[in-house]
């Protein structure tokens, strides 16, 4: 019987470690080329889904190589954006293309996203894409950023999902699973296997709805999602509770 790419969750951080670092370099061409570059609508949707304004502090955790941070920064220029991964080689990345662009707010951290390097309630929105599927505990994950999130700050997850159309899913399901790992693996170079684990990865991640139920556990409210390009992927908003109305909910 063949291995399953998913490592189990002791296993996990240092896997998920090894492998972006190993695919960095590769990763900004096999984005845009693996999804037809719909990834940039679906950054541009979340960023708006923010409500960003001007003065605000964003936070965007395992930012990779940083196109979402730059999507939050295109949004609301008046911003600042804080980008934090615990890759190195990404956030280089991420720090070079920051240059290039030459525009907007952009500012590099290493960390891990189980244990953030910053304080309690210390953005207004916290955001992730295609990150929070990679860490070892998804629910430890959602709770620091509803930890580092303001009460009435938004908490935002980009995901991958599963279509809800047979017809669209059969296709899906054959690109994702057949295509997808082949050219990824033949083009990234890194023998990690790293694109045979990206569909295990999101075949195991949570439906939708269980996604928002575990974001309402973690103390985030109104917690709403956005079905994107027929069900590929999800948007997931969630505000942190008052003190107040969490101190309700407890009761
Ligand atoms: C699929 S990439 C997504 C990058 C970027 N957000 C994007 O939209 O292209 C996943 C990123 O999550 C990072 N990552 C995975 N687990 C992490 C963790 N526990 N802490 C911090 N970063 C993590 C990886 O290093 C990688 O850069």
């Amino acid at each position: 019987m063949a291995e399953s790419p998913l490592p189990d969750e002791d296993r996990k951080r240092e896997f998920v470690h090894s492998m972006f670092a190993g695919i960095a370099h590769r990763y900004d061409l096999l984005n845009s080329l693996l999804s037809a570059r719909f990834d940039r609508r679906w950054r541009r949707f979340t960023a708006k889904a923010c409500g960003l304004q001007d003065g605000m502090r964003a936070l965007d955790i395992c930012s990779g190589t940083g196109d979402l941070a730059f999507a939050l920064s295109d949004n609301c220029p008046g911003a600042t954006v804080i980008a934090s991964d615990f890759v190195h080689e990404m956030l280089t990345i991420g720090a070079s293309k920051s240059r290039r662009r030459g525009r907007g707010s952009y500012a590099p951290v290493l960390g891990d996203a189980l244990d953030l390097p910053f304080a309690d309630a210390e953005f207004d929105v916290v955001t992730v894409a295609f990150g929070i599927r990679n860490v070892a505990n998804l629910k430890q994950g959602i709770a620091e950023m509803a930890r580092v999130t303001r009460p009435g700050g938004r908490a935002v997850i980009l995901e991958f999902t599963e279509p809800r159309s047979p017809v669209l899913r059969r296709a899906y399901m054959l690109y994702f699973t057949r295509v997808l790992p082949k050219l990824g693996n033949a083009i990234s170079g890194s023998g990690h296997d790293a694109y045979s684990y990206l569909p295990a990865s999101v075949l195991s991640f949570p439906a939708p709805d269980e996604l928002a139920t575990m974001m309402r556990e973690c103390g985030l409210v109104n917690v709403r999602y956005h079905l994107k390009t027929g069900g590929i992927v999800a948007v997931h908003i969630g505000e942190r509770a008052s003190a107040a109305a969490a101190d309700r909910r407890a009761a």
